[in-house]
């Protein structure tokens, strides 16, 4: 922190009372996985499933969040460092704020994930790796930024030309080749109700 001098207001109304209105606790969601794994679709489809039954949710998500709140962040190693912690930032918050909150985003370093898991308490981050094989991947470019990427047209491009760490000990593991969106949907969705994060 780089401010001296500034005080933590605690709020009258806290996560609790949140929790209480909404009729069920905050979590992060948090999918990681190459790019085309199906990291945005999976949130959406998830969020849609949960909000039609009366959860409240958001969805950050790689892209988006790189039009704004990182909007000045590239690629590089501390790059990707700095998007993660904001987003982990942001995520708190939005917890707090009683969401079910679900980010995607590449989020290829296992060391930026572990630091937004142990800045929430115990089981409040729930990681779900979107396992797709990179030639897979490649077969779909939904963008076309793998072509770019291996003609040499992008640096630093994750799974050509930048590295992706398979998390370690996810909550989830999804295979997104051959899973396809309603039973990645259903097992996330499972994973929650057995954690008693979903309106019974
Ligand atoms: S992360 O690595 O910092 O977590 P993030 O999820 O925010 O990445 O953004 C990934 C998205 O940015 C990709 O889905 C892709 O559309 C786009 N992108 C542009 N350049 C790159 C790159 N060099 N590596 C990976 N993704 C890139």
């Amino acid at each position: 922190m780089k401010s001296d001098h500034i005080t933590f207001h605690t709020p009258l109304i806290d996560r609790a009372s949140r929790a209480r209105q909404n009729g069920h606790a905050s979590a992060i969601i948090w999918l990681t996985g190459l790019s085309g794994a199906g990291k945005s679709t999976l949130a959406h489809a998830l969020e849609h499933e949960l909000h039609s039954t009366g959860h409240r949710t958001y969805v950050l998500d790689g892209d988006n969040v790189r039009h704004g709140l990182c909007g000045d962040l590239g690629f590089s190693r501390k790059d990707r460092e700095e998007n993660i912690r904001r987003i982990g930032e942001v995520a708190k918050l939005m917890m707090d704020a009683g969401l079910i909150v679900i980010a995607a985003f590449i989020s290829p370093h296992q060391a930026d994930r572990d630091r937004v898991r142990t800045s929430v308490a115990s089981g409040e981050f729930i990681e779900v790796f979107c396992g797709c094989e990179l030639e897979t991947c490649i077969a779909r470019d939904p963008k076309g930024l793998y072509k770019l990427a291996l003609s040499g047209q992008i640096n630093d491009f994750t799974g050509i030309s930048s590295p992706y760490e398979i998390p370690l000990q996810p909550e989830l593991a999804l295979d997104t080749a051959r899973q396809d969106i309603a039973s990645c949907t259903n097992a996330v969705l499972s994973l929650l109700r057995a954690r008693g994060l979903l309106i019974t």
